[in-house]
This record gives C-alpha cells, structure tokens and sequence, in this order.
C-alpha cells in the first residue's frame, strides 16, 4: 500500500504524514510549496508539487499509489472567497477524474470533511460557502465507485486528548477534536473494512481515556 497525502502541509495533513510514518507505511505527500513541506514534514518524505485546482498537475504524482487521504481546505486569507468552491468541491473533482482518466488502480479515498456540511444555513458558509462546497466534494466522492471514508471532524484543535466519539452522518452538529486524534482516524480507516462507504462524525470526549480501539468506536 502506497498513500497519497493530499494537503499534508495543512495542521491535520502534517499529523496523517507522521501517523503514516509512524506506522511504517509507505506515503508520498501532495504539496503546493516545496519549501512549506521541507519546513513542516519529517524528513525523508516523499513530496511532489501539485495543486488541486491544477488538473495537469495530478496525473504524475498518483502514479503508484493506491490510496488517498484528502484533507486539504481553502484558507481564506490565502484563497479567498472562491476557494471553497475551488479546493473543496472542484479540486475533488478533480483528483477523481485525474484516477479515472489515468486509470489508477486506487483502492480507498479518506476525505477529511466537517461537522454540518448538511446544513445550509449554518455561519460557516458565509466565508465562500465553505460548507456547502465540502458538501457537494462528499458527494462526488460517494458517487465515484471509489471505496471512501468521509471523516467529518468537528472544531480541531491543535492539543489535547480523549476519546473519539464516532457517528452517522447528519447525528452531531457541536463538539471539537484534537488533530492528532483526526489524523489516526483516518490511518486507521485505511485498514477496516466496516469503515468503507460510510460518513463518519467525529469529535472526542476529553474526559475519557483514548483506549478504544478503531473498530470499536464505529457507530
Ligand atoms: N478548523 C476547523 O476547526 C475545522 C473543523 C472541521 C473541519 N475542518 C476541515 O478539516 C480539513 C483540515 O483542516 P486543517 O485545519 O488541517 O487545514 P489547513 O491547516 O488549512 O490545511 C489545508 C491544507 O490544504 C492544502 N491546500 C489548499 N489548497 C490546495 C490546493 N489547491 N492544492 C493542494 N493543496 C491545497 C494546504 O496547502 P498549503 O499548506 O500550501 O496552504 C494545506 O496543506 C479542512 O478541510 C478543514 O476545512 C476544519
């Protein structure tokens, strides 16, 4: 299994990058900026330069790998007010046709998603419809014929521990979760099969101990 990290210089992308490293299994890391992912990713990682928004850039750096875990989003100082409608919905669309087209034989897409994406009229969406847009990404990745797991966190934070509380999709619309926790669900939603096909919600009770296994915690 080779995976490709999508956004792996973002704050979650970082950690997946660690966890897959960590766990010893091979990873190549999709980024925009060289000199970013020097700075932020542990050394000995495979990098190649590519941009979501940039279709003839994709093509070469999924060669070889079979797996994807996305966790890119727009960033509105650095994207603006287009961006979820760029990374969010048309970048997905483009990396599913990028696989289709090229005919890579990927056997699992994990999309780092959010909390209320169902919910139009939610405070989020002003910044560029930011919800909405990720909505419409999750739905082009349902309906690709790709094996998926949508993780749809809630706040991230950047410290923090406790145990992932994990559910369908449209139950939770409140909660947060440490970004280290996001990152190991989505390496271990690589590896369980019950994971496959599903939306996952998930935020982290911190006043429990984090000694659940994956396969336990699915709803
Ligand atoms: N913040 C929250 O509380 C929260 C809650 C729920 C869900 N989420 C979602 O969770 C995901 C991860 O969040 P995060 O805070 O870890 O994100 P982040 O730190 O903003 O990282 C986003 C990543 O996406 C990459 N990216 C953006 N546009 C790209 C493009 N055109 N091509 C390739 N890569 C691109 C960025 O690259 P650069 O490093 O080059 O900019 C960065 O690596 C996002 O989708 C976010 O919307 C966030």
């Amino acid at each position: 299994m080779t995976v490709l990290v999508v956004g792996g210089t973002g704050r979650t992308g970082r950690r997946i990058v660690a966890e897959l490293q960590r766990r010893g299994i091979s990873q190549r890391v999709l980024v925009r900026e060289e000199a970013l992912a020097r700075q932020v990713l542990p050394a000995g990682v495979a990098v190649q330069v590519a941009d979501v928004t940039r279709p003839e850039t994709l093509g070469s750096v999924l060669a070889g790998c079979d797996r994807l875990i996305v966790a890119t989003g727009a960033n509105p100082a650095k994207d603006g007010l287009f961006g979820p409608l760029r990374i969010d919905f048309e970048g997905i669309r483009s990396l599913l046709t990028a696989i289709q087209t090229g005919h890579h034989p990927v056997q699992h897409i994990v999309l780092v998603s959010s909390l209320c994406v169902s919910r139009f009229f939610h405070p989020l969406n002003l910044f560029g419809l930011v919800l909405y847009w990720k909505r419409r990404g999750e739905r082009l990745l349902e309906a690709s014929g790709i094996p998926y797991t949508i993780v749809r966190p809630g706040g991230l934070k950047e410290g923090g521990s406790g145990r992932p509380v994990l559910q369908n999709a449209d139950t939770l619309f409140e909660g947060s979760i440490p970004r280290d926790l996001v990152a190991r669900l989505c390496v271990d939603a690589l590896a369980e099969p019950r994971a496959q096909n599903r939306i996952l919600e998930a935020i982290a009770d911190p006043n429990l101990p984090d000694d659940v296994p994956f396969a336990e915690l699915l709803p």
